[in-house]
């Protein structure tokens, strides 16, 4: 079965379920979950008896408005081509990794986090539901595998198929995966996510606040994950997360039973919860303010 079948379905084993539904419906048959498993509701079902996964929001948004992943590729581009900062993400990752680590870049769109991290000599691995993007990052960074895939999906069967390590390091999700998931899929995303990390491994994860995912459900949604967050900043830049952020950066770890660690204090000794909790009316930040935490960039998406 060739890579590129094995990509636009994900793992081996998905795909000859998939491939054979396929064939079942050329045949007029259709199997049950086929039935529920529809292009038109945006819902199909992981493995036998998995979940039923919604689109995300991204999936949409292309379908909707099919150049919109080509603007958003050669918006990165010219930045790029005119010497501004695309990497802040990057440079942050590779200070908390050891040299030489697993990297799982998650919705990794045309590669500028993981590209640059690649180029340092760690071994990364990016997924993303869009393979325009995929197509970019596989042109603009060669040196890391490259993948199509639903993150609601991962799974180790996935990344084996694919050659790449099942388990990492460190996982990062910069500029703003989280806002772009179905809201249904966030749990088990993070779960997933979770469930490829090596032990002691840990994920930072970056977005801005009018998203529509306030940080303070991120934080339930973490903690009913089994992750725990380890510090939080409002960007890249380090700078101190607080209730006025406009944007977080929360560098997670699974969480240990019976320790509250990081997830009961937040930024000076405040309150978690009440350090992270925005309103979920809170305005989408204006043109001028800095979504990409840290690396003073217009918003692009
Ligand atoms: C705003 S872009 C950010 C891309 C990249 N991380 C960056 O910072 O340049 C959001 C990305 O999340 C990806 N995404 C959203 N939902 C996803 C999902 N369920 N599985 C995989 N990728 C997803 C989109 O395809 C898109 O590339």
């Amino acid at each position: 079965m060739s890579r590129d079948v094995i990509e636009r379905f994900g793992s081996r084993q998905w795909t000859l379920r998939r491939l054979t539904q396929f064939a079942d419906r050329g045949r007029g048959r259709c199997p049950s979950h086929a039935r529920r498993t529809p292009v038109e509701t945006g819902r199909r079902r992981v493995g036998d008896n998995g979940p039923v996964v919604d689109k995300s929001l991204w999936a949409r948004k292309i379908e909707a408005e099919p150049e919109h992943s080509r603007r958003f590729l050669q918006r990165f581009r010219d930045m790029a081509a005119s010497g501004q900062d695309i990497a802040g993400e990057a440079r942050f990752v590779d200070t908390m990794a050891p040299r030489g680590a697993r990297i799982f870049d998650a919705g990794c769109g045309s590669g500028r986090t993981g590209g640059p991290l690649a180029r340092l000599g760690h071994s990364v691995v990016g997924v993303d539901v869009d393979p325009v993007l995929i197509d970019a990052a596989k042109e603009d960074y060669p040196g890391a595998t490259w993948l199509v895939g639903d993150l609601a999906e991962l799974e180790v069967g996935f990344l084996a198929a694919a050659g790449a390590p099942e388990r990492f390091d460190i996982a990062v999700a910069a500029g703003n995966v989280m806002p772009f998931l179905a809201p249904s899929t966030r749990r088990e995303v993070l779960s997933r996510l979770r469930s490829v990390l090596a032990p002691a491994g840990r994920a930072a994860v970056g977005f801005g606040a009018g998203r529509g995912y306030p940080f303070d459900e991120f934080f339930e949604d973490v903690a009913a994950t089994g992750w725990e967050a380890q510090a939080t900043f409002r960007g890249w830049n380090l700078l101190p997360f607080d209730a006025e952020s406009e944007f977080l950066v929360a560098v997670l770890a699974p969480s240990v039973p019976g320790r509250s660690g990081g997830r009961s204090r937040g930024a000076f000794g405040a309150p978690l919860r009440d350090a992270h909790t925005q309103p979920t009316t809170r305005p989408r930040p204006s043109a001028g303010s800095d979504p990409m935490g840290g690396n003073t960039l217009r918003p692009l998406h």
